[in-house]
């Protein structure tokens, strides 16, 4: 990664955390461009509750002092600041890449707002390039794979990664997709998978950092 590439991941952080107010429930997110917001967090010394995406970021948030919520304890979540794999401009994510998934789908549709931060890198016109990462229970993961097989998309088992809930992550070629949402439903339905990297429609706002600018989607 350049260090260009972290700068705008920083920037889109920024202008996330701006949207902030004391007293919000905020999910956080996983990977670097979240890491960059829970720092610009503990920066501003915003006085929020953060519902944390992974078990890393809680030990960072931990480590900033931002105090927690268990999402359990909350009726829902004001805005949920996350990263994203790829994007299109009109909205649809894959994410996962770094196993977060599951956790990250689950604060997402407990949010009111979802609000994507990433480098202008991760844009795509349509989505596919990343292999859409599947979340599936151990015991089901050739089942899983035969099935992905016969939906047309090669695949690979991550090894040595197991998610925050002990699963096994599968990432999935199907190469350009053409209906996120029709994908997601498909994979959904097969026994054993917990979860798909698939956010179709689900992000309110993009924040997209390039070349030390911030570009919004939608516009
Ligand atoms: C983790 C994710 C991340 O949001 C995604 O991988 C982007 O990471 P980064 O901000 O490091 O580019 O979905 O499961």
């Amino acid at each position: 990664m350049t260090s260009q590439q972290d700068n705008d991941k920083k920037l889109a952080a920024e202008m996330a955390v701006s949207m902030l107010r004391n007293g919000m429930t905020v999910g956080l997110g996983t990977g670097s461009t979240a890491r960059f917001a829970l720092h610009a967090i503990a920066e501003q010394r915003l006085e929020i509750k953060g519902v944390p995406t992974s078990w890393q970021t809680a030990e960072l948030a931990r480590s900033l002092g931002i105090p927690l919520v268990d999402i359990n304890d909350v009726p829902y979540i004001d805005i949920t600041l996350d990263g994203a794999d790829e994007f299109t401009p009109s909205l649809d994510l894959i994410k996962g890449g770094g196993a977060a998934l599951l956790h990250e789908k689950i604060v997402a549709v407990r949010s009111r707002q979802l609000v994507i931060m990433t480098d202008a890198s991760k844009r795509v016109a349509q989505l596919g390039k990343f292999r859409v990462p599947v979340e599936t229970i151990p015991f089901a993961v050739r089942y899983v794979q035969d099935r992905l097989a016969a939906m047309g998309a090669s695949s690979s088992v991550r090894h040595g990664v197991l998610t925050d809930e002990g699963n096994a992550v599968i990432d999935a070629d199907f190469g350009l997709i053409n209906d996120p949402a029709a994908l997601g439903a498909q994979l959904k339905a097969i026994t054993g998978v917990v979860e798909h990297g698939i956010f179709a429609g689900m992000a309110a706002l993009v924040l997209m950092g390039d070349n030390g600018r911030v570009e919004r989607f939608p516009q």
